[in-house]
């Protein structure tokens, strides 16, 4: 079936191919089909009983007319590998049958953060959290989780997960202060070239 799509996607005409990030016994179809990782992710869980305070910061939905400037917030937080355009950032939130986005503003309501929630039956996941460079450290990050964290507990969710790449030591940090702890699985999102065969 990788091999049947790759045809596809280089017939349309793509030249690179990622996955999302796939748990190790998930990868082992793409290495056989030529895939290699291209990044490493830590995988945090944490249990949805206790939850940490958050800080006194104003969340609201995302209007229609901001997708643009919450898209900007994304590519500003995010190196180029991880971006995500507005269709990506919707594509994120359809990854669960049900999610919740908020975003975080400045005084003069403009979008400084924003943050995705996402749940399956019982599993929760914390799909994004992007705050723009300006706005950091001042507890948007972790306001935008802990509000994920209480909605997916309001909705029944036992335990949420989080990833984040290997380097990200600031967002590591945020993640293990507000109760996650590492797994031992690791992840990895796998690339391949397309179109290099002579
Ligand atoms: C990771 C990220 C979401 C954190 O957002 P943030 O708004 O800076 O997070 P917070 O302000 O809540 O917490 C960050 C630090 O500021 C500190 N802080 C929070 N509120 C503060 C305040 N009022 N005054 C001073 N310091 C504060 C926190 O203690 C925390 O310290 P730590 O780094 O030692 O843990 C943000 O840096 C980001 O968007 N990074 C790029 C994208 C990314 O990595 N996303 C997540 C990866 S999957």
């Amino acid at each position: 079936m990788v091999s049947s799509a790759l045809r596809d996607l280089e017939r349309a005409g793509y030249r690179r191919v990622l996955t999302a990030a796939l748990g190790s016994h998930e990868r082992q179809a793409f290495l056989s089909a030529g895939f290699a990782p291209v990044a490493w992710l830590h995988l945090l869980s944490r249990t949805l009983d206790e939850l940490p305070s958050a800080p006194p910061i104003v969340l609201r939905r995302v209007r229609r007319s901001e997708w643009e400037r919450v898209a900007e917030v994304d590519g500003q937080a995010f190196a180029p590998l991880w971006r995500l355009h507005a269709t990506g950032i919707g594509e994120a939130r359809r990854a669960t049958p049900s999610n919740r986005m908020r975003v975080a503003s400045d005084a003069s309501d403009r979008a400084i953060g924003y943050g995705v929630a996402g749940r399956s039956g019982l599993q929760g996941y914390i799909q994004r959290v992007a705050v723009a460079p300006e706005a950091e450290g001042r507890g948007v990050g972790s306001a935008l989780v802990v509000d994920g964290l209480r909605w997916l507990r309001a909705r029944g969710a036992t335990t949420a997960l989080i990833n984040t790449q290997f380097d990200n030591e600031r967002a590591l940090r945020l993640y293990l202060r507000l109760g996650f702890r590492l797994q031992d699985d690791r992840l990895a999102v796998l690339g391949t070239q397309l179109g290099t065969a002579a």
